[in-house]
């Protein structure tokens, strides 16, 4: 392998690119995780990120990946036979829904387009059918990672409440926390999960749950099996500030910049920054006549977009031409998805020219690679950003 000059393009839906600050702030000599100064900055953290998931009542941190999160939210708050409801949204739904019934949960998989976001009324209209009240949560990527399309967690969380029926409502945000709006305590939402490694800005190896009243209830008599991830235990050690194991001090110095750099730039400013980026992708995608994989674009992620590859032509080849020519990483299609999709990631820290150096990637990529489209795409991306004043 020789040398590439210049930066790689990593241009995935997560992981994304960290900040020099963060990486910097990382490279700080770890502490003693018994000692004051660390009590000080889990103190700090844990009151950041309720300001992060907009809500007032307990977010946790684990030293894992986002599916680490997933479990803990299962095995915290149901027991061995339980019914949840999961919906088709596209791989990562899926994904969870495997791990739920991997713990012996009885999952009720609704079929679902995909290419659409949930409909809170298909969420209210299985509570409804469920008259004995079997099922105990309901789990809803906000954001689909493998699809680009994005839920209205807002609508579901108030139909849930305003049926009466008390299943909780389980909500993962891996990509969508710090790329689109979310209101943990408003939305109605009991158990948030998110990851590290997306809108966060920070490298994968933390996640996080955010704890609603509801499901600190549900927890006293869940029974599942857990040690690890046992709410008790981190929530009584984060009280003095702590942690009931070692934890991963470094990245949580990057947690700390990264946090910091979400206030100074303003929650409000990022998701607009995001939304024009997706909305410049969109209006680039469509110049180069592909077709998006979100059928409505009010439904259309804010944090990536999947582009549908047309017949006859493989997304793999494409990402291939595209890493090995112009040093740039996109996501591939993921699931059933494989070969038919690729995913431009346009989340967490980009500005306006990284993303114009993306479309042209992508618009060289598809000459290079012989895919069928029309060029200009990249001249259409460039008029919306710069309406936008650049970022
Ligand atoms: C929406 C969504 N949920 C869950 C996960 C799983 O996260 P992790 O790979 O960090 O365990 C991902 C990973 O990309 C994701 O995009």
């Amino acid at each position: 392998m020789t040398y590439q000059s210049g930066r790689h393009f990593l241009q995935l839906p997560g992981p994304t690119n960290v900040p020099g600050r963060v990486l910097r702030a990382m490279s700080r000599p770890t502490i003693d995780h018994r000692g004051t100064e660390f009590k000080e900055l889990t103190e700090r953290l844990l009151t950041e990120l309720k300001w992060m998931f907009r809500t007032e009542h307990p977010v946790l941190i684990y030293p894992s990946s986002a599916t680490g999160a997933w479990e803990a939210a299962l095995t915290n708050t149901l027991s061995p036979g339980d019914r949840v409801l999961s919906f088709d949204q596209g791989f990562f739904a899926g994904k969870w829904a495997t791990v739920a019934e991997r713990f012996g949960l009885d999952v009720q998989r609704e079929s679902w387009e995909p290419r659409r976001g949930v409909a809170a009324a298909a969420v209210t209209d299985a509570l409804s059918a469920d008259t004995r009240q079997a099922i105990k949560a309901v789990l809803i990527v906000h954001n689909e990672t493998a699809t680009g399309v994005t839920s209205d967690v807002e609508a579901i969380g108030t139909a849930m409440r305003a049926s009466g029926h008390p299943a909780l409502l389980f909500v993962d945000t891996v990509s969508s926390l710090g790329a689109t709006e979310l209101r943990h305590d408003d939305w109605g939402i009991d158990v948030t999960v998110t990851g590290s490694q997306k809108g966060l800005m920070l490298p994968p190896g933390l996640s996080f749950v955010a704890i609603g009243p509801r499901a600190l209830e549900a927890h006293r008599t869940a029974e599942l099996p857990r040690s690890y991830w046992d709410w008790d235990d981190q929530l009584t050690f984060n009280e003095r500030g702590f942690f009931p194991y070692t934890p991963a001090t470094n990245l949580l110095y990057g947690l700390d910049e990264s946090l910091s750099m979400l206030r100074e730039e303003g929650l409000e400013h990022v998701f607009a920054r995001h939304a024009r980026f997706a909305q410049a992708t969109r209006a680039a995608v469509d110049t180069w006549g592909l077709e998006g994989f979100a059928l409505d674009a009010g439904e259309a992620s804010n944090a990536l977009t999947a582009v549908v590859m047309p017949e006859g032509s493989d997304a793999e080849v494409l990402r291939a031409a595209i890493l090995e020519r112009f040093d740039m990483s996109l996501g591939t299609g993921l699931g059933d998805l494989k070969g038919r999709v690729f995913r431009i990631g346009h989340l967490g820290d980009l500005n306006a020219l990284t993303l114009v150096g993306t479309l042209a990637g992508v618009e060289m990529g598809l000459a290079l690679a012989g895919v069928p489209h029309e060029a200009g795409g990249v001249a259409v991306a460039m008029e919306i950003l710069g309406e936008g004043g650049g970022t």
